[in-house]
């Protein structure tokens, strides 16, 4: 299909990836809303395509590397390529403390926050290597940064130190292609995940990943950013 910029969101169904998504649509991207739960995902695409703009659901479970790569079937029989990936579907059911913190828990947490965006970028890469100028955003947290880490959600804070070190890794394999890579931080935001007490709304959550999608200098890649600046890892 002759789109002309293509964005595809995971975890866009709510939250922070919702807010994305729309944000980008509003920009005039065709957004692609992935969404594990197809009521979940073609609620968001009807609410989109009712603010004007242009939208479509994918079913895509990120934990589950079949659905990933029947998604990325599905995508590339209509399209021909694809601009922005933004890595945003995330879990944090965590224990209190690393003492405590079981497997079950640790490798549910990395599967869908560090094995999920490796293995979508990976699947995409085909369709992101025919942009003019892509772009991959992995949703990290201020809870991965090892400069300020301490005993906190233990398991979903060591996936985001994780896939800091997956953004590093693509956006060395993929400078030379002209693909950027970067973590971005949100802040403490108000969703389902982030709780009432969150003092940031999903507006500022969602900027510095669509600003890196839109606007942001071609050759910023391989960094952590909050609020559209560079923050330690
Ligand atoms: N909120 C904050 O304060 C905060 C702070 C730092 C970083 N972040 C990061 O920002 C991102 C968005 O968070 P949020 O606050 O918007 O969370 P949220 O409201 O809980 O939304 C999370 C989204 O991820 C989806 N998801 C979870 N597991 C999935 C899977 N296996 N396959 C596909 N989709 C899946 C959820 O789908 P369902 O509806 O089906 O569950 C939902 O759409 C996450 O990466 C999070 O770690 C958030």
């Amino acid at each position: 299909m002759a789109k002309d910029r293509i964005a595809l969101v995971t975890g866009a169904n709510k939250g922070i990836g919702y807010e994305i998504a729309r944000q980008l649509g509003e920009k005039g991207y065709h957004v692609l809303v992935g969404a594990r739960k197809a009521d979940a995902g073609k609620q968001a695409v009807g609410s989109l395509l009712a603010g004007g703009a242009s939208a479509e659901f994918v079913a895509i479970d990120v934990s589950d590397r079949a659905s990933i790569q029947k998604a990325a079937k599905t995508v590339a029989a209509t399209f021909d390529h694809l601009d922005v990936l933004v890595n945003n579907a995330a879990i944090m059911e965590d224990a209190k403390s690393i003492t405590e913190v079981s497997d079950d828990t640790f490798l549910c947490t990395l599967t869908t926050n560090v094995l999920g965006p490796l293995r979508v970028t990976q699947a995409f890469l085909p369709l992101l290597v025919k942009s003019s100028e892509a772009s991959v955003v992995n949703m990290s947290s201020g809870l991965g940064q090892l400069s300020d880490m301490g005993n906190t959600y233990p398991a979903y804070s060591i996936s985001k130190t994780a896939l800091n070190a997956v953004t590093r890794q693509f956006a060395a394999a993929l400078r030379d292609k002209g693909i950027s890579v970067n973590s971005v931080c949100p802040g403490w935001v108000k969703t389902d995940m982030g709780g009432a007490n969150a003092p940031r709304t999903v507006q500022q959550g969602a900027d510095t990943v669509t600003w890196l999608a839109t606007e942001a200098p071609r050759d910023l890649t391989g960094q952590f950013l909050r609020d559209r600046k560079a923050i330690p890892w």
